[in-house]
């Protein structure tokens, strides 16, 4: 069902089409607001603005629903793997036994760097962030497969994905090993995808390495989790840069980008420092929380709060629970879980939070589980990046795939300076 919209403008009126989504989302269609009447949206935020129709993941922020191509979280996180779920994503609809096996064989023979790749390592510092050398590296892809520059002439897009998808495991394991000061662990292909991050990140030449099954499930169902989130900033981000053509190694690596910063995938890490701040003794969670009530203080409850969710985030619900089997499994008795769990309870009992509907999103529990398995910290974001690879490369798709699509080029309101004169040099104070 769609109808129309009226705006009245300086004694004008005009209509505009609506448009309702298949879950009952509406819109006003704008696309010729500036043609007709001369004037511009003005949505800095975006958080009114409709960029783009997507038959990808579907999210309600008011009762807390999340699905990926119409299959509730909570089910896929249960029944699939990461890979089968990537797949759902990629392709929209669940793979069959022999989709599966096919798609799962290609990743895992696309798991190798180039040799040369690896000779970029020695250029970054030690202490180079996980995510300024994972961002670099899967940008620095381009270089080394230019059949896939040119997305409007690639015949062989879904080598790129498989490509991606196998080997950004590998491009984060070896910045950890670089910082680490260790050798580099070349995948094993008859690992499956967790289990191959873990052992090339924890194993060294000198001992065997076992994965340990519960650790590697874990990490399978917080990639699940972290899929895919339709139009969110690193995603945007990759719609963005891919829609002036740029290729999908170079629209990747800028969403890792757009990943990175704390109010976005950046939080996991700053969750567990905030956390492990409060263990330290630097303050309880009461005045941790005041802290970050107050207008004085730009301090905020890192993990809480979500521009879509005004309802408990449906990802945090499975990793408290993940996160509370996991420690139990491995017999770890957790002082920051007990913090985060304390935290929680204060804050949704608290007006500012209740009222204003801030609820932990996924990244309140995700580190906890992280450090559990030995991630160090600054590697936590990348991790999250792992696991939103297929909803990047499948919003990138999509966006290709439609044959209207435009270049993103959003409007402005200038407010700086009207014309003026030059002013010569020796004539400026
Ligand atoms: N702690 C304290 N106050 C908060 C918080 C928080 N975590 N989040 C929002 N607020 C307050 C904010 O100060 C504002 O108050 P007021 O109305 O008095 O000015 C009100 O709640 C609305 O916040 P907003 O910043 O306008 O909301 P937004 O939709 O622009 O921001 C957010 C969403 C996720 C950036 C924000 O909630 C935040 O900074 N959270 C902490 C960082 C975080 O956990 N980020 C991960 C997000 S989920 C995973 C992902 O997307 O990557």
């Amino acid at each position: 069902m769609s109808g129309k919209a009226v705006l009245k403008l300086e004694g004008k009126e005009y209509e505009f089409d609506t448009l309702v989504g298949s879950e009952g989302e509406k819109a006003i269609d704008f696309t010729k607001l500036r043609a007709r009447t001369g004037y511009v949206g003005f949505d800095p935020g975006y958080g009114n603005t409709g960029s783009c129709r997507s038959s990808i993941t579907f999210v309600d922020g008011e009762k807390g629903i999340l699905r990926y191509r119409g299959y509730p979280i909570e089910e896929i996180a249960e029944h699939a793997t990461f890979l089968e779920t990537a797949y759902l994503l990629i392709h929209g609809d669940l793979p069959t036994a022999q989709q599966l096996d096919a798609f799962v064989s290609d990743v895992s023979n696309h798991t190798m760097l180039h040799e040369d790749i690896k000779r970029f390592y020695a250029g970054f510092p030690k202490k180079a962030h996980p995510m300024a050398v994972s961002s670099a590296v899967a940008g620095a892809l381009s270089a080394f497969y230019p059949e896939h520059l040119d997305p409007a002439k690639d015949q062989d897009l879904n080598k790129a994905i498989i490509r991606l998808i196998a080997k950004l495991p590998t491009i984060i394991s070896y910045a950890y090993k670089h910082s680490a000061g260790q050798p580099f662990m070349y995948p094993r292909n008859n690992l499956d995808y967790a289990s191959n991050l873990l052992r090339m990140m924890f194993a060294t030449p000198c001992e065997e390495y076992e994965v340990d099954e519960t650790v590697a499930k874990a990490l399978d169902i917080l990639l699940i989790l972290h899929a895919d989130h339709e139009q969110n900033c690193s995603t945007s981000t990759v719609r963005l840069v891919g829609s002036s053509m740029s290729n999908l190694f170079a629209s990747v690596s800028a969403g890792i980008s757009a990943l990175w910063g704390p109010l976005h995938g950046g939080a996991n890490q700053k969750v567990v420092e905030m956390l492990e701040s409060i263990a330290s003794g630097e303050g309880s969670a009461e005045v941790f929380l005041e802290k970050a009530k107050s207008r004085d203080d730009t301090t905020r409850l890192m993990g809480f709060g979500h521009r879509v969710y005004k309802n408990y985030d449906p990802r945090a619900t499975i990793i408290k629970k993940a996160c509370s089997d996991v420690l139990e499994k491995l017999g770890i008795h957790s002082k920051l879980l007990e913090i985060a769990v304390r935290l929680e309870e204060i804050a949704l009992s608290d007006e500012y939070f209740v009222s204003r509907r801030l609820y932990p999103n996924v990244d309140f529990y995700s580190g906890i589980i992280y450090q559990a398995i030995n991630f160090p910290v600054n590697l936590f974001t990348a991790l999250f990046a792992m696991g939103r690879l297929p909803g990047w490369i499948s919003q990138w798709v999509e966006m290709h795939d439609d044959k209207g699509f435009k270049i993103g080029r959003p409007r402005q309101i200038y407010e700086g300076a009207t014309q003026r004169p030059w002013k010569p040099l020796e004539e400026r104070l």
